[in-house]
């Protein structure tokens, strides 16, 4: 079931719920003041009999005392007026949508006309960014449950943010919305079990979802491949029954940049559909979620789709590697050496670390082919990120210091955090091997910077990189204030936002 957000001056009459904002240390929102004198101080009386809100952060409280009207009124925390900004209104929205959802409210009017002179945020922009909240907080992915929720619950119908900047905030909530559903098809594909998201199926669901958002979409298959010598990605997959793929995408600027135009910047994804290990396998425990190792790929495809769906007015090459990492009497061996599409020859150490291989020719392929100036690869690389980062920060491996400034701003705007990592000359030379150029097993130490040192080898020297590892953040066990459980969609927000600021013509 879908539900609408909308944004009007006036409040809905047919509202079941209605939300009034308090800021913390129990300061009334304007709506909230109103409220209070038109109806015998019922707000107040309802502070002073329920101690325990605070006005927090995302708190809330069921308005009793209230004599007229038959809506049930929430009292929403809005937390200290000078710690509100554009992320702190999502995490609001966030925790309201789970408040509203367990309420069993259906017709939402959110007050957002109450809360005013919020520092660098505008009216429209704290009411576009508590509807972005909920949005992405209803994020849900039933697709196999054969009981459907809505046959049993009340769900959520419409929620109207009542703001004076009515249009304005329609207008942010346009492209937030286009934004939100690039993130929604990147956890959809994380969430995707493997025997369905599989190289051969993926490839044709990416065709399915881009093509019609005017995306260009070219699919190369193993013989292809083989033909023009990828090497190192076609051993990864070639222990699986289904077949490997390289996807391009390719968006041309809504039309408005010629169309061979060079793309500035290209963002390349591990597309790794279950990783067993191969012959190198892994434990068993916790190997289902190896599902998610396409994590880099989810996000490229995924920030695609929010850039087409906006429109955006930017040049912008996605590729992907798809592969299915299987143990059989075909799969690649430890002690393998391969040859890459760059030429260089691998050393196989270990099948598992196999991202990198993939990576090494998906960045190969992009290099010859398109040439752009800034690339930047997301991989659920290593076990070994997720030792120095845990799942709060993704690690940034950045060959230049104002793609990186670029890339902190960017997620310093959408909350998703990146933390940067070394890359150094050290690293690069482990990864040296006696018996070929390179080899695909560092120590037992530094594993991340050792993988970066690794794809290095692929970079041409003039061109800009970043290599982001998102190993701990593609997927979460716990939900957070705005992201269920699951996929995360992370960081297509980021990268969309990199695009819109510094590779966009406005
Ligand atoms: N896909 C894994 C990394 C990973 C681990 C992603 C946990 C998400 C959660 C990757 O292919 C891998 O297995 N890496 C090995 C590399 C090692 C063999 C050098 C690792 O990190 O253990
Ligand atoms: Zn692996
Ligand atoms: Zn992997």
């Amino acid at each position: 079931m879908t539900f609408s957000i909308s944004f009007a001056k006036q409040p809905q009459n047919d509202a079941d719920t209605v939300v009034i904002g308090i800021f913390e240390g129990l300061e009334l929102s304007k709506a909230a003041t109103a409220l209070n004198s038109t109806q015998n101080d019922c707000v107040q009386k309802c502070l002073t009999s329920h101690p325990n809100f605070k006005g927090k952060s995302g708190e809330t409280l069921s308005l009793a005392h209230c004599e007229k009207g038959h809506s049930h009124i929430v009292l929403l925390g809005l937390g200290k007026k000078d710690k509100l900004n554009n992320i702190a209104f999502e995490t609001i929205g966030g925790k309201l949508w789970v408040a509203l959802q367990k309420a069993g409210s259906q017709k939402i009017n959110i007050h957002a006309d109450g809360i005013e002179d919020i520092k660098d945020t505008s009216t429209a922009e704290i009411a576009a960014h508590i509807a972005m909240g909920l949005k992405l907080k209803s994020y849900k992915f039933r697709k196999y449950k054969t009981e459907k929720e809505e046959d049993k619950k009340v769900e959520i119908e419409k929620i109207t943010i009542i703001t004076d900047a009515h249009s304005a905030a329609d207008n942010l909530y346009n492209t937030y919305g286009a934004i939100a559903e690039g993130v929604f098809l990147a956890r959809d594909l994380v969430n995707e079990p493997p025997n369905t998201l599989h190289p051969e199926s993926y490839a044709e669901r990416i065709k399915n979802e881009l093509k019609p958002l005017g995306v260009d979409v070219e699919i190369l298959d193993e013989k292809q491949m083989l033909k023009m010598g990828f090497g190192a990605l076609l051993a990864v997959g070639q222990g699986s029954i289904r077949e490997s793929k390289l996807v391009i995408m390719k968006w041309n600027g809504n039309g408005k940049i010629k169309k061979n135009a060079k793309a500035p910047i290209a963002f390349v994804g591990k597309g790794v559909t279950f990783d067993t290990g191969g012959i190198s396998l892994k434990p068993g425990p916790g190997m289902d979620l190896m599902k998610m190792d396409m994590g880099g790929s989810a996000a490229v495809v995924g920030l695609m789709k929010a850039i087409a769906t906006r429109k955006a007015n930017a040049n912008v090459i996605g590729i992907v590697g798809l592969v299915e990492n299987m143990p059989s009497d075909r799969a690649y061996r430890p002690g393998d050496i391969v040859t890459s599409l760059s030429g260089k020859t691998i050393e196989v150490l270990n099948t598992d670390a196999e991202g990198r291989l993939v990576l090494a020719d998906a960045l190969t392929y992009l290099q010859n082919t398109y040439k752009p100036d800034v690339i930047i690869d997301l991989a659920t690389l290593t076990g070994a990120i997720m030792v120095a980062l845990g799942f709060e920060y993704c690690g940034t491996f950045a060959n230049d210091d104002d793609l990186w400034s670029q890339l902190k701003e960017a997620s310093d705007n959408t909350g998703e955090k990146f933390w940067r990592m070394p890359l150094d000359a050290a690293y690069s030379k482990e990864m040296e091997s006696e018996v070929a150029d390179l080899k695909n097993l560092g120590s037992a130490y530094g594993g991340a910077c050792t993988a970066a040192g690794f794809l290095g080898h692929f970079i041409n020297e003039d061109t800009k990189w970043a290599h982001i590892d998102i190993a701990g953040t593609a997927w979460w066990k716990t939900d957070k204030a705005t992201t269920p459980k699951g996929g995360t969609g992370f960081p297509v927000r980021t990268l969309n936002d990199l695009v819109e600021k510094h590779f966009e013509k406005k």
